[in-house]
């Protein structure tokens, strides 16, 4: 069985004071989640968030990272400075990465190697637009940028990752996909795993839904054979809502 995964991506919000209040008012709400938690904080909030979630089940995710290991890249963070300031998850390849700051497959692949040789567990997001998915590309997208981003990976490496299936068109438009449609695309992405990497790869990459979830919708998204968490962006601003998401199953 996978282990559903929750992970807030609070994109570029919270200032370290805001940071800490939000982390201390989620670890009580929290403590008895029945899933992995995970908070992808601004980078400007590790010190904060990681001081705050000590000893608790809550872990820190860092939302980018560069693929060197260090050098003159100003500005970037590399995989050793993520795991020193406490974090475990890395999220690449956001669909606003994607289209604000030109990354590209080829870069979220050099960035997720680096994650995991380092040690750090990626959250690769993948995801269509409406036109492409009106076009009919969704399920080849989806399974190119999947593997694309795997590629160099061994399966027992891909077994560890966390993939996000985000429909770009979901994405703070508060317009969710149905939880059949989430279910469906998130099959075609572990049907392209299992054809590239093997049956018990498949079996155990966790693959999360993104986009406009909320405390309304969870339940019915993570009941999905299919869909093994989700990637909180709106919801997880607040304490209330992502502690409901996190209890998807009451
Ligand atoms: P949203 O964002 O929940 O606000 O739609 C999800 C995401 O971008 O990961």
């Amino acid at each position: 069985m996978r282990t559903p995964i929750i992970a807030g991506n609070w994109k570029m919000n919270k200032t370290p004071a805001e940071a800490k209040a939000l982390a201390e008012a989620l670890i009580p709400l929290v403590q008895d989640a029945p899933c992995e938690v995970v908070l992808g904080t601004p980078a400007v909030n590790f010190a904060a968030v990681s001081e705050a979630i000590r000893g608790t089940n809550i872990k820190l995710g860092a939302q980018n990272m560069h693929w060197q290991p260090s050098g003159a890249y100003t500005g970037e963070l590399s995989a050793d400075m993520l795991l020193a300031a406490g974090c475990t998850y890395v999220i690449l390849g956001h669909s606003e990465r994607r289209q604000y700051f030109a990354e590209t497959d080829e870069a979220v692949n050099r960035k997720a190697l680096a994650a995991v040789k380092a040690g750090l567990i990626p959250i690769i997001c993948v995801g269509e637009t409406l036109s492409q998915r009106e076009e009919g590309y969704t399920d080849t997208l989806v399974a190119y940028q999947t593997l694309t981003a795997l590629t160099g990976l061994t399966a027992g490496q891909v077994a560890q990752v966390v993939v996000a299936y985000e429909p770009v068109w979901a994405i703070g438009t508060g317009e969710v996909a149905t939880d059949e449609q989430a279910n469906e695309t998130v099959g075609v992405i572990r049907a392209a795993i299992l054809g590239q990497y093997g049956d018990a790869a498949a079996d155990a990459v966790r693959i999360q839904y993104g986009g406009s979830m909320n405390p309304a919708n969870a339940g019915g998204l993570m009941r999905q054979p299919e869909i093994d968490g989700g990637l909180i962006g709106g919801a997880s601003l607040k304490a209330e809502d992502f502690a409901k998401v996190v209890h998807f199953d009451k």
